[in-house]
Protein backbone atom coordinates (compact mmCIF):
# COMPACT_ATOMS: atom_id res chain seq x y z
CA UNK A 1 0.00 0.00 0.00
CA UNK A 2 2.84 2.64 1.02
CA UNK A 3 4.29 1.31 -2.06
CA UNK A 4 1.66 2.33 -4.59
CA UNK A 5 0.79 5.60 -2.41
CA UNK A 6 4.37 6.49 -3.32
CA UNK A 7 4.09 5.25 -7.14
CA UNK A 8 0.78 7.83 -7.24
CA UNK A 9 3.01 10.77 -5.67
CA UNK A 10 5.87 10.40 -7.72
CA UNK A 11 3.68 9.54 -11.10
CA UNK A 12 1.55 13.09 -9.99
CA UNK A 13 4.68 14.83 -9.19
CA UNK A 14 6.37 14.52 -12.82
CA UNK A 15 3.11 15.10 -14.16
CA UNK A 16 2.77 12.12 -15.92
CA UNK A 17 -0.98 10.78 -15.47
CA UNK A 18 -3.17 12.29 -17.99
CA UNK A 19 -5.51 12.76 -15.05
CA UNK A 20 -2.95 15.10 -13.66
CA UNK A 21 -1.26 16.80 -16.25
CA UNK A 22 -3.02 20.00 -15.93
CA UNK A 23 -1.80 20.38 -12.39
CA UNK A 24 1.33 22.22 -11.33
CA UNK A 25 4.10 20.35 -10.70
CA UNK A 26 5.51 19.84 -7.03
CA UNK A 27 8.28 21.02 -7.34
CA UNK A 28 9.55 19.18 -3.92
CA UNK A 29 8.82 15.89 -5.39
CA UNK A 30 10.75 16.18 -8.56
CA UNK A 31 13.52 17.20 -6.78
CA UNK A 32 12.89 14.50 -4.43
CA UNK A 33 13.41 12.00 -7.24
CA UNK A 34 16.29 13.34 -8.48
CA UNK A 35 18.10 13.64 -5.47
CA UNK A 36 17.33 10.34 -4.86
CA UNK A 37 18.75 9.07 -7.98
CA UNK A 38 21.79 10.89 -7.25
CA UNK A 39 22.55 9.60 -3.57
CA UNK A 40 21.66 5.93 -4.89
CA UNK A 41 24.50 6.33 -7.87
CA UNK A 42 26.92 8.72 -5.90
CA UNK A 43 28.91 5.85 -4.79
CA UNK A 44 28.90 3.78 -8.17
CA UNK A 45 32.84 3.43 -8.93
CA UNK A 46 31.71 1.07 -12.31
CA UNK A 47 33.13 1.85 -15.52
CA UNK A 48 36.13 4.04 -16.33
CA UNK A 49 37.23 7.38 -17.96
CA UNK A 50 37.27 7.61 -21.82
CA UNK A 51 41.34 7.73 -22.48
CA UNK A 52 41.62 7.67 -26.10
CA UNK A 53 41.33 11.43 -26.15
CA UNK A 54 43.98 11.60 -23.63
CA UNK A 55 42.15 15.18 -21.82
CA UNK A 56 39.48 13.04 -21.09
CA UNK A 57 41.17 10.91 -19.02
CA UNK A 58 42.18 13.44 -16.58
CA UNK A 59 38.18 14.52 -15.80
CA UNK A 60 37.51 14.27 -11.77
CA UNK A 61 36.03 10.58 -12.29
CA UNK A 62 33.65 11.62 -9.42
CA UNK A 63 31.57 14.47 -10.86
CA UNK A 64 27.92 13.59 -11.36
CA UNK A 65 25.06 15.90 -11.80
CA UNK A 66 21.63 15.68 -13.32
CA UNK A 67 19.08 18.13 -14.66
CA UNK A 68 15.66 17.73 -15.30
CA UNK A 69 13.74 20.60 -17.59
CA UNK A 70 10.15 20.14 -18.13
CA UNK A 71 8.00 21.39 -21.76
CA UNK A 72 6.35 23.91 -19.28
CA UNK A 73 9.69 25.55 -18.95
CA UNK A 74 10.61 24.23 -14.74
CA UNK A 75 13.99 22.94 -14.57
CA UNK A 76 15.64 20.69 -11.86
CA UNK A 77 18.78 20.01 -10.83
CA UNK A 78 20.97 17.74 -8.20
CA UNK A 79 24.91 17.65 -8.04
CA UNK A 80 28.00 19.01 -9.77
CA UNK A 81 25.69 21.23 -11.82
CA UNK A 82 27.95 24.09 -12.65
CA UNK A 83 30.76 21.37 -13.75
CA UNK A 84 31.17 22.15 -17.84
CA UNK A 85 32.44 19.06 -19.49
CA UNK A 86 32.80 18.05 -23.28
CA UNK A 87 29.68 17.42 -24.90
CA UNK A 88 31.11 15.05 -26.78
CA UNK A 89 28.81 12.66 -28.99
CA UNK A 90 25.32 14.18 -28.04
CA UNK A 91 26.48 16.98 -30.55
CA UNK A 92 25.75 14.82 -32.90
CA UNK A 93 22.08 15.20 -32.84
CA UNK A 94 22.00 19.12 -32.55
CA UNK A 95 24.10 19.32 -35.59
CA UNK A 96 21.75 16.59 -37.19
CA UNK A 97 18.87 18.73 -35.86
CA UNK A 98 20.23 21.52 -38.58
CA UNK A 99 21.47 19.23 -41.47
CA UNK A 100 17.55 18.09 -41.37
CA UNK A 101 16.01 21.92 -40.85
CA UNK A 102 18.47 23.19 -43.89
CA UNK A 103 18.96 19.97 -45.87
CA UNK A 104 15.38 17.88 -45.09
CA UNK A 105 14.66 14.73 -43.52
CA UNK A 106 14.58 12.90 -46.99
CA UNK A 107 18.56 14.41 -47.79
CA UNK A 108 19.41 12.58 -44.79
CA UNK A 109 17.87 9.31 -45.43
CA UNK A 110 19.71 9.18 -48.91
CA UNK A 111 23.23 10.66 -47.91
CA UNK A 112 23.87 9.32 -44.45
CA UNK A 113 20.96 7.01 -43.56
CA UNK A 114 19.15 6.35 -40.84
CA UNK A 115 19.67 2.39 -40.01
CA UNK A 116 21.75 1.26 -36.69
CA UNK A 117 24.60 -0.19 -37.51
CA UNK A 118 24.82 -2.43 -33.73
CA UNK A 119 28.27 -1.74 -33.66
CA UNK A 120 31.13 0.81 -31.82
CA UNK A 121 30.74 4.39 -32.85
CA UNK A 122 34.10 4.61 -34.43
CA UNK A 123 33.73 1.14 -36.12
CA UNK A 124 35.20 0.74 -39.55
CA UNK A 125 34.00 -2.76 -40.07
CA UNK A 126 30.18 -0.95 -39.96
CA UNK A 127 31.23 1.23 -43.47
CA UNK A 128 32.76 -1.78 -44.97
CA UNK A 129 29.96 -4.04 -43.60
CA UNK A 130 27.16 -1.59 -45.03
CA UNK A 131 26.51 -1.20 -49.26
CA UNK A 132 25.51 2.25 -47.91
CA UNK A 133 28.73 2.91 -46.14
CA UNK A 134 27.22 5.76 -43.78
CA UNK A 135 24.38 4.35 -42.41
CA UNK A 136 23.56 6.29 -39.10
CA UNK A 137 24.14 9.85 -37.98
CA UNK A 138 24.94 9.44 -34.71
CA UNK A 139 28.05 7.17 -35.22
CA UNK A 140 31.04 8.96 -36.09
CA UNK A 141 31.20 8.10 -40.03
CA UNK A 142 27.66 9.05 -40.22
CA UNK A 143 28.00 12.79 -37.74
CA UNK A 144 31.25 13.95 -39.74
CA UNK A 145 29.09 13.37 -42.78
CA UNK A 146 26.49 14.88 -41.44
CA UNK A 147 28.91 17.91 -40.53
CA UNK A 148 29.91 17.81 -44.29
CA UNK A 149 26.56 18.65 -45.08
CA UNK A 150 25.71 22.07 -43.48
CA UNK A 151 24.95 24.93 -45.39
CA UNK A 152 28.64 27.49 -45.50
CA UNK A 153 30.85 28.68 -47.98
CA UNK A 154 33.75 28.23 -45.67
CA UNK A 155 34.49 26.18 -42.29
CA UNK A 156 34.33 29.44 -40.33
CA UNK A 157 30.56 30.02 -41.73
CA UNK A 158 29.70 26.51 -41.11
CA UNK A 159 31.32 26.61 -37.38
CA UNK A 160 29.66 29.97 -36.76
CA UNK A 161 25.93 28.54 -37.83
CA UNK A 162 26.42 25.20 -36.20
CA UNK A 163 27.89 27.01 -32.56
CA UNK A 164 24.85 29.95 -33.06
CA UNK A 165 22.52 26.68 -33.73
CA UNK A 166 23.67 24.99 -30.64
CA UNK A 167 23.47 28.35 -28.60
CA UNK A 168 19.59 28.36 -29.54
CA UNK A 169 18.95 25.01 -27.68
CA UNK A 170 21.09 26.12 -24.70
CA UNK A 171 19.89 29.65 -24.43
CA UNK A 172 23.18 30.63 -23.52
CA UNK A 173 26.50 30.86 -25.85
CA UNK A 174 28.70 27.27 -25.57
CA UNK A 175 32.74 28.00 -25.92
CA UNK A 176 34.80 25.59 -26.86
CA UNK A 177 37.32 23.52 -24.58
CA UNK A 178 40.26 24.31 -25.80
CA UNK A 179 41.81 21.39 -23.72
CA UNK A 180 39.58 19.12 -25.04
CA UNK A 181 39.86 20.18 -28.66
CA UNK A 182 43.63 20.17 -28.59
CA UNK A 183 43.55 16.63 -27.10
CA UNK A 184 41.53 15.59 -29.63
CA UNK A 185 42.61 17.16 -32.60
CA UNK A 186 46.43 15.85 -31.92
CA UNK A 187 44.75 12.15 -31.55
CA UNK A 188 42.23 12.06 -34.21
CA UNK A 189 43.89 9.67 -36.73
CA UNK A 190 40.96 7.31 -36.63
CA UNK A 191 38.42 9.72 -37.48
CA UNK A 192 40.24 11.37 -40.33
CA UNK A 193 40.52 7.45 -41.44
CA UNK A 194 36.84 7.11 -41.43
CA UNK A 195 36.30 10.55 -43.31
CA UNK A 196 38.42 9.38 -45.98
CA UNK A 197 37.49 6.08 -46.56
CA UNK A 198 33.83 7.65 -46.75
CA UNK A 199 34.87 10.39 -48.93
CA UNK A 200 36.18 7.46 -51.12
CA UNK A 201 33.38 6.20 -51.48
CA UNK A 202 30.99 9.36 -52.50
CA UNK A 203 29.33 9.31 -48.68
CA UNK A 204 31.53 12.77 -47.64
CA UNK A 205 30.28 15.82 -49.13
CA UNK A 206 33.29 18.82 -48.09
CA UNK A 207 36.71 18.69 -47.37
CA UNK A 208 38.31 16.09 -45.51
CA UNK A 209 40.48 18.14 -43.25
CA UNK A 210 37.66 20.84 -42.93
CA UNK A 211 34.69 19.01 -41.73
CA UNK A 212 37.03 17.01 -39.55
CA UNK A 213 38.25 20.50 -37.29
CA UNK A 214 34.34 21.39 -37.25
CA UNK A 215 33.12 17.91 -35.87
CA UNK A 216 36.24 17.87 -33.58
CA UNK A 217 35.01 21.36 -32.16
CA UNK A 218 31.87 20.82 -31.40
CA UNK A 219 32.45 17.77 -29.66
CA UNK A 220 34.60 19.97 -27.57
CA UNK A 221 31.72 22.18 -27.31
CA UNK A 222 31.63 22.80 -23.13
CA UNK A 223 28.41 22.57 -21.88
CA UNK A 224 26.98 21.96 -17.71
CA UNK A 225 24.53 19.47 -17.33
CA UNK A 226 21.72 22.32 -17.01
CA UNK A 227 22.99 23.11 -20.65
CA UNK A 228 22.49 19.75 -21.56
CA UNK A 229 18.74 19.39 -20.41
CA UNK A 230 18.15 22.69 -22.07
CA UNK A 231 19.08 21.66 -25.38
CA UNK A 232 16.97 18.39 -25.08
CA UNK A 233 14.09 20.33 -23.81
CA UNK A 234 13.48 21.32 -27.41
CA UNK A 235 13.05 18.13 -28.41
CA UNK A 236 10.78 16.94 -25.88
CA UNK A 237 8.68 19.91 -26.88
CA UNK A 238 8.24 19.43 -30.41
CA UNK A 239 10.97 21.66 -31.58
CA UNK A 240 9.76 24.69 -29.76
CA UNK A 241 12.44 26.24 -26.71
CA UNK A 242 10.08 25.90 -23.45
CA UNK A 243 12.19 28.40 -22.33
CA UNK A 244 12.44 30.99 -24.80
CA UNK A 245 9.99 30.26 -26.73
CA UNK A 246 12.02 30.16 -29.92
CA UNK A 247 10.43 27.68 -32.26
CA UNK A 248 13.53 25.83 -33.82
CA UNK A 249 12.41 22.87 -35.80
CA UNK A 250 9.57 21.30 -37.30
CA UNK A 251 7.90 18.79 -35.10
CA UNK A 252 8.22 16.00 -38.14
CA UNK A 253 12.23 16.37 -38.09
CA UNK A 254 11.72 15.98 -33.71
CA UNK A 255 9.74 12.95 -34.29
CA UNK A 256 12.85 11.70 -36.75
CA UNK A 257 15.65 12.98 -34.90
CA UNK A 258 13.75 11.09 -31.81
CA UNK A 259 14.03 7.57 -33.87
CA UNK A 260 16.96 7.87 -34.46
CA UNK A 261 18.23 8.26 -30.91
CA UNK A 262 16.06 5.70 -29.94
CA UNK A 263 17.90 3.04 -32.69
CA UNK A 264 21.28 4.35 -32.26
CA UNK A 265 21.31 7.04 -29.45
CA UNK A 266 23.99 4.58 -27.28
CA UNK A 267 24.85 2.67 -30.19
CA UNK A 268 25.74 -0.91 -29.63
CA UNK A 269 23.37 -1.27 -26.29
CA UNK A 270 20.66 1.04 -28.32
CA UNK A 271 18.50 -1.97 -28.07
CA UNK A 272 19.08 -2.90 -24.40
CA UNK A 273 18.21 0.98 -23.13
CA UNK A 274 15.07 0.83 -25.29
CA UNK A 275 14.36 -2.46 -23.89
CA UNK A 276 14.51 -1.56 -20.17
CA UNK A 277 14.11 2.48 -20.11
CA UNK A 278 12.35 2.92 -23.23
CA UNK A 279 13.31 6.42 -23.86
CA UNK A 280 15.15 8.14 -27.11
CA UNK A 281 18.34 8.93 -25.65
CA UNK A 282 21.92 9.99 -26.92
CA UNK A 283 25.56 9.31 -24.75
CA UNK A 284 28.64 10.92 -25.14
CA UNK A 285 32.33 10.21 -24.14
CA UNK A 286 32.77 13.06 -21.60
CA UNK A 287 30.34 11.37 -19.66
CA UNK A 288 26.88 13.07 -20.43
CA UNK A 289 23.23 11.58 -21.19
CA UNK A 290 20.37 13.31 -22.40
CA UNK A 291 16.92 11.13 -22.50
CA UNK A 292 14.22 12.98 -23.92
CA UNK A 293 10.18 11.83 -22.94
CA UNK A 294 8.02 13.70 -25.53
CA UNK A 295 5.52 16.01 -24.45
CA UNK A 296 7.00 15.83 -21.19
CA UNK A 297 10.46 15.97 -19.88
CA UNK A 298 14.14 15.82 -21.10
CA UNK A 299 16.70 14.54 -18.82
CA UNK A 300 20.31 15.11 -18.88
CA UNK A 301 22.41 13.53 -16.28
CA UNK A 302 26.88 13.64 -16.01
CA UNK A 303 29.53 11.54 -15.43
CA UNK A 304 32.74 10.35 -16.77
CA UNK A 305 33.21 6.71 -16.14
CA UNK A 306 31.72 4.68 -19.33
CA UNK A 307 31.08 1.62 -19.97
CA UNK A 308 32.03 -0.93 -22.84
CA UNK A 309 29.89 0.94 -25.40
CA UNK A 310 31.40 4.38 -24.50
CA UNK A 311 27.91 5.41 -22.26
CA UNK A 312 28.55 7.10 -18.68
CA UNK A 313 27.36 4.06 -16.36
CA UNK A 314 26.38 6.24 -13.59
CA UNK A 315 23.95 8.69 -16.26
CA UNK A 316 22.29 5.48 -17.37
CA UNK A 317 21.61 4.39 -14.01
CA UNK A 318 20.24 8.09 -12.79
CA UNK A 319 18.14 7.82 -15.71
CA UNK A 320 16.69 5.16 -16.05
CA UNK A 321 15.69 5.55 -12.06
CA UNK A 322 13.87 8.58 -12.82
CA UNK A 323 11.91 7.57 -15.87
CA UNK A 324 11.01 4.15 -14.00
CA UNK A 325 9.50 6.37 -10.48
CA UNK A 326 7.91 8.92 -13.48
CA UNK A 327 6.51 6.13 -15.07
CA UNK A 328 7.81 7.67 -18.43
CA UNK A 329 8.35 4.82 -21.43
CA UNK A 330 7.79 5.97 -25.25
CA UNK A 331 6.32 2.47 -25.83
CA UNK A 332 3.78 2.53 -22.71
CA UNK A 333 0.35 1.86 -23.51
CA UNK A 334 -1.27 5.07 -22.87
CA UNK A 335 -4.68 4.90 -21.03
O1 LIG B 1 34.82 11.35 -32.30
C1 LIG B 1 34.92 10.87 -31.18
O2 LIG B 1 35.36 9.74 -31.00
C2 LIG B 1 34.43 11.69 -30.01
N1 LIG B 1 34.65 13.07 -30.27
C3 LIG B 1 33.00 11.46 -29.75
C4 LIG B 1 32.64 10.01 -29.50
C5 LIG B 1 31.56 9.84 -28.52
O3 LIG B 1 31.24 10.70 -27.75
C6 LIG B 1 30.93 8.51 -28.44
N2 LIG B 1 29.87 8.51 -27.45
N3 LIG B 1 29.57 7.88 -26.53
Amino acid sequence: MKKILYSLILISALGLQTKVDARPYDTAKVEQILAQAHALYKDDKNGANADYIPALAEVDSELFAIALVTTDGKIFTQGDIDTRFSIQSISKVFTLALAMEQKGAEAIRDKIGVNATGLPFNSVAAIELNEARSVNPLVNAGAMATVSLINGDTGEQKWQAISAWYAQFATAKLGVLEDIYRSESGSNGHNLAIAELLKSYGRFYGDVDINLDIYTRQCSVGVTTKDLALMASVLANGGTHPISGAHLMSADNVQRVLAVMTTAGLYETSGEWAYTVGLPAKSGVGGGIIAIMPGKFAIAAFSPRLDGAGNSVRAQKAIDYIADKAKANIFAHLD
